[in-house]
Formats: C-alpha cells, structure tokens, sequence
C-alpha cells in the first residue's frame, strides 16, 4: 500500500521507516528541510536504537523516501499518518493542535485520490471528531481515523512493529478494514486490536500515560515520607513490586519524568477535561505534576545542603542531560532542569551525557559540556546522577576518588549501588533513602 506520513520527527520517522518492514511504500514529508535530507541521507536526525539500521535498510530497498514536497508525499496515498507535534501552547496548560490542524487542511487541499487520514499524534479528546467534522463540512473524498502510539524512545522500532495492543479510533468498517491491512504483519503476529469510536481511541493514549506519570508520582510521594520518617524507598517499591496487583515496572524513585510526552500529556488532559467540565475528575493529575516538579526542587535543595549551603565556589558534575537513558531527546528533561538551576545559584556546571550534548547545549548554551565522564568530574565538589545510563552505573567509585575535590554523590536516580560508593569512602546520598545526614 502507498502510505504518506507527515512530520518525521521522533513519531514519525521510526513509523515511516517501519511501516516499510511491513510491505508498504512510504513517503516521509516534513516542513523542516534539514530534517528531510538528513533522513534521505540515511542519517537519522536523533539517537534512537536500532533506528539508523531500519531507516538504511529500509532506503536500500527502493520503499521509502522523504521529501519537503506535499505534493510528492500525498498524492497517490491510500493513507496519511499524521504524526506532527502537538506541544502545549506557551502560557497555558492546553496541547497547541495548530500542527495537526495544518497538517490535515494540507493533505484535504493536495490529495487527489480517495483515502483515509489517521492521526498518530497525542491530542485532546475531541479533535478527531472537530477534523472529521470539517472534513464532512468541506467535502473532502478523505476519511479521517485516529490511531494513537504507544512507542517508548529508546525502544522505538521494537514498539513500533511489536505494540502491545493497536487502537483504531473509526467511524466506518472501511475506515477499520484499510487500518486492518495496514497492520496487517502486526495482526497477524497475534497482537491485539481494538476498534473503537475516535473519542475513546484519543483517551486511550492519553489515559495511559496519565496512570504511568500517576506511578512515578505516587513511588516519588513515597520517597518524600521515607526522606522524613527516615526509610527506604528503594526496597519499598521492591516490596510492593511483588504484588502482582501493583507490578514492579514504573515504580522506581528518583527525579521524576520528563520528556516531550508525560508532562505536556497530563496538562493537557487536565486542561481538556475542565473545558469539558469533568475538571473535577482529573485534579489528582495537577497534584501528580506537582509531585514530579517538586522532585526537581528537591535535587537543587539538597545539592545546596550537601555543599555547604553555597554553590558560590563550587564545581558540579551533572551525569545525564537526556530526560531518560538511550536518548538524546532533551525536551524538559528534569536532568538539565536541575543543572541549569544549580548553575544560575552560582556553581560552575559541567554536564556530560552519552548522546544528548548536540540538543542540550542548543537548548541551555551557557552550561558547560564534556565529552569525558572523568573530564566532568574532575576537580568537583559533588557529582549528581540525573539520567540513569548504564555508563553511570558502571562507574568504578574506587577510581574517581582521586579525580574529585570532595568525594560527594547525590544520586537522584537510585541508579549506583548506595553500600558499594559509600564503602569506597563518598558520601552518597539518594533520594527517598532517609533523612540528610543520616
Ligand atoms: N516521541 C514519542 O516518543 C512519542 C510517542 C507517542 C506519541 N507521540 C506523539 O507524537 C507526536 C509527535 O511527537 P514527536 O516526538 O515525533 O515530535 P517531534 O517534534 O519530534 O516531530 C514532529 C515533526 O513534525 C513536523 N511538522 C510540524 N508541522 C508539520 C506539518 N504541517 N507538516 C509536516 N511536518 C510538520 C516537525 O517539523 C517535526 O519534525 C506528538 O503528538 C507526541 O505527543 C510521541
């Protein structure tokens, strides 16, 4: 089948380049022309496992190309992806849809054959229904049908062709029957599906990601009171990890979620469902955003303690600028959050990550990066863990006694093991493993 897929960022260049695994041609359109010819060098534009072998192999076989071209993207698809962003508009809690607006007005102006449309980005419960209604209302040959992912950066290609379910959000068994054999591969592999009405396939993607940040949330309530009542929220969440009711995944402590989907996911949900007047339904989300920031503060709050009370003078290492490890997507990453705080206090910041350095330093240019673990820690009066990459947890503590000024972690990860560092003569401190000083 000859599909288009507009926007190819993270979303969207992984679908197209997979979608291709699947038997389809694809055209990949984006309005950013760099982007376009980086993917039609074979050079993927971010770090993503596996992503730069399926997107080459994918190119050689002839089935997928990219273009800055609607035109060349759109005309003669059966189906267009819709996978633009969807950020939350500046000075409010809401998703900005002037993306997904833009993007499907373009595909009703250029294609010239019969199709259907079908939204992968996340957006607000609704906007499928108003885009098919405008559709209707302007008489396009196009039908439109959501489709929500699911994809984790940093497993995306496997997420992408192995989902855990498919969600098809139709008004029409043809509309069903065309994603049916778009999937095809998928279903047959024995994934299931769900056919549902548009408004519950939008919740789906949204309601997910609401009870993840609402898991990370609640550990991270926990590690707040094990900090007071002098516990242990690491071998908390291993006991309640146990029961199968409860499940042991998204339940470890530390600095919280970050990244362009969790936080701009759950604002925009709570916003949407007071326009809907369900905002009742939905306060806990502002607390479970609460929650997570306050992790944040927590990092800088007790960076300061560990330091003395001053940053004035002070050389901090950042391990981790990444929002999560094996990525380099830097989209509120709570690990830069934290460095650019401490900086702006006064401390001299050296920040080393694995791939995200490019995107950090685009996005905070007056931190200072190295390539090196050993060359950021050299000469600190603290280190912080703030993105748990293996690289980190590897680190030999024996060793970087020598490199530092003061032989200090604060790891906000729970990512290195406490006994080992504290053993090798650091003083660590974790979060949610008791009080300060303890
Ligand atoms: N990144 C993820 O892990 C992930 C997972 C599931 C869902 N989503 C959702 O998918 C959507 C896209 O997310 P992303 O992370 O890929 O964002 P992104 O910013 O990486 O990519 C969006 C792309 O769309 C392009 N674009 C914007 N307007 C366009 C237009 N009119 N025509 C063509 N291209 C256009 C941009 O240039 C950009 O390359 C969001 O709604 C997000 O919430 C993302």
């Amino acid at each position: 089948m000859r599909i288009s897929v507009i926007g190819t960022g993270y979303l969207g260049a992984v679908h197209a380049a997979c979608m291709t695994r699947l038997g389809h041609e694809v055209v990949g359109y984006d309005t950013d022309s760099a982007k376009v010819d980086s993917l039609s060098r074979g050079v993927s534009p971010f770090f993503e496992p596996e992503f730069g072998a399926v997107l080459e192999s994918a190119l050689a076989t002839g089935r997928l190309r990219f273009t800055s071209s609607a035109e060349e993207a759109v005309r003669g698809a059966k189906v267009h992806f819709i996978c633009v962003g969807t950020p939350q508009q500046l000075g409010s809690d809401a998703a900005d849809l002037h993306f997904v607006d833009a993007a499907v007005q373009m595909v009703a102006d250029v294609a010239d054959c019969d199709g259907l449309i079908v939204g992968k980005s996340t957006v607000p419960v609704g906007t499928a229904q108003r885009l098919a209604d405008r559709l209707n209302r302007d008489g396009s040959r196009l039908e439109l049908a959501w489709n929500p992912e699911f994809l984790r950066e940093g497993l995306a290609v496997r997420d992408n062709l192995h989902p855990d379910r498919l969600v098809f959000g139709v008004t029409s068994q043809h509309a069903e029957k065309s994603l049916m054999e778009v999937y095809a591969k998928i279903i047959d592999d024995g994934t299931p599906y769900i056919t549902t009405d548009l408004a519950t396939a939008e919740l789906v993607k949204v309601a997910a990601n609401s009870f993840l940040a609402t898991k990370i949330s609640f550990i991270n309530a926990m590690a707040e009171v094990c900090e007071v009542a002098n516990a242990d929220v690491v071998t908390l969440s291993e006991a309640l990890g146990y029961d199968a009711r409860i499940g042991r995944r998204f339940l470890s402590a530390g600095l919280g979620f970050g990244g362009g989907c969790l936080p701009k996911d759950i604002r925009a949900f709570s916003a949407r469902a007071g326009e809907l007047g369900a905002s009742d339904a939905l306060t806990f989300l502002r607390e479970i955003d609460k929650i997570n920031m306050r992790r944040r503060d927590k990092v800088v709050t007790v960076a300061g303690t560990l330091l003395g009370g001053n940053f004035l003078g002070k050389n901090i290492a950042v391990l981790g600028a990444a929002f999560k490890p094996n990525s380099d997507d830097v989209r509120d990453s709570p690990a830069l959050n934290v460095a650019a705080a401490m900086h702006l206090k006064g401390a001299s910041v050296r920040v080393h990550d694995p791939k995200a350095i490019p995107n950090a330093r685009r996005q905070f240019p007056t931190l200072t990066y190295c390539s090196a673990i050993d060359d950021a820690c050299r000469n600190t009066d603290l280190i912080v863990l703030a993105t748990e990459w293996d690289e980190y947890r590897s680190i030999d503590p024996r060793l970087f006694l020598s490199l530092v000024r003061e032989p200090r972690m604060l790891d906000a990860r729970n990512a290195v093991d406490y006994d080992f560092w504290s053993e090798a003569g650091w003083q660590v401190y974790a979060l949610g493993r008791g009080a300060l000083n303890s």
